[in-house]
């Protein structure tokens, strides 16, 4: 009995952590707050969507996890968002900036509007800037951290989403890398955690999936689908001490889609 319980605790491998996760009311980021929760890590989730995120915070417990109101692109709201973690746990270990927006999907380049695209920059992307800023002055103090900043497989390839939405991911990548090089000296990592297709709220409405039917994803892995739960764990990876030399990084979570080309080769699937 002792022995499982010691288990069960060394398991636990954000005990005593706190973690701030924007976009944490729905999709991968509950995923990722539950899972963070589960191991043991005091969880602030930070959304625009109270109502989905104070249900999330109810369910996981009022011990565990508290929502604030944050739209990631206001400065206000993310530095109250990191204050809220500081003020009630007392540190923060953990920046998960995950919140991110799609754009209507306009194919021709000339119809694409200057607003549309500055708006999902101003989240997909500001939104991290800031994340990254406010978690580095929380962070500093104690000389140690793990920001996580989510990008996707339009980190690094084009062709998948909107120009808006691709041109926000890649900057993040190379964001994480320039924060890396600075709060490095800090004991700060930064990384990126790029995930492959999730059906969720954000891509339903991205890709129009209930108007398609038929929408198929491709993967080069058979027989297995990516779960918001799979991002989660590597989540978890990145924000625990067992990554604690791994900064600077695009972890990709995308069965092999970003580097592997199946239009042409051996291997050849097309
Ligand atoms: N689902 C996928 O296929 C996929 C693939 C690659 C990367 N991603 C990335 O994963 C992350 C999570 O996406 P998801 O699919 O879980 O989306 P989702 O739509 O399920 O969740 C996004 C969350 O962000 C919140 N949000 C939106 N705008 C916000 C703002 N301005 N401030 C604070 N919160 C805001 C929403 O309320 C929601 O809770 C995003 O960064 C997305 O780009 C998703």
């Amino acid at each position: 009995m002792a022995a499982r319980t010691l288990l069960s605790l060394a398991a636990r491998r954000l005990e005593g952590k706190v973690a701030v996760i924007t976009g944490g009311a729905c999709g991968i980021g509950e995923s990722t707050a539950r899972l963070f929760s589960k191991h043991g890590a005091k969880v602030i989730i930070a959304d625009i969507n109270d109502d989905l995120g104070k249900s999330v915070c109810k369910n996981l417990g009022p011990e565990t996890a508290s929502f604030v109101h944050c739209d990631v692109s206001s400065e206000p709201d993310v530095e109250n968002a990191v204050a809220t973690a500081v003020d009630k746990h007392g540190k923060l270990d953990i920046m998960v900036n995950n919140a991110a927006i799609g754009d209507p999907t306009k194919l021709n380049i000339l119809d694409n509007d200057k607003a549309d695209f500055e708006k999902v920059i101003s989240v997909n992307l500001t939104g991290v800037f800031l994340g990254t800023k406010h978690a580095a002055r929380a962070m500093i103090p104690s000389q140690r951290g793990s920001i996580i900043n989510v990008g996707s497989v339009s980190s690094s390839v084009g062709g998948v989403a909107s120009h808006a939405y691709a041109s926000s991911k890649h900057a993040i990548v190379g964001l994480s890398r320039n924060a890396a090089a600075e709060l490095g000296r800090y004991g700060i990592r930064v990384n990126c955690l790029s995930p492959y297709f999730i059906r969720t709220p954000l891509t339903e409405e991205m890709f129009k999936l209930d108007e398609n039917p038929e929408f198929r994803v491709y993967s080069n892995l058979d027989g297995v689908t990516l779960q918001e739960e799979d991002v989660a764990e590597a989540a978890l990876f990145l924000g625990s001490d067992e990554s604690k030399y791994i900064s600077g990084h695009n972890l990709a979570v995308d069965g092999g889609f970003t580097t592997i080309n199946p239009a042409f080769g051996v291997f050849a699937r097309a």
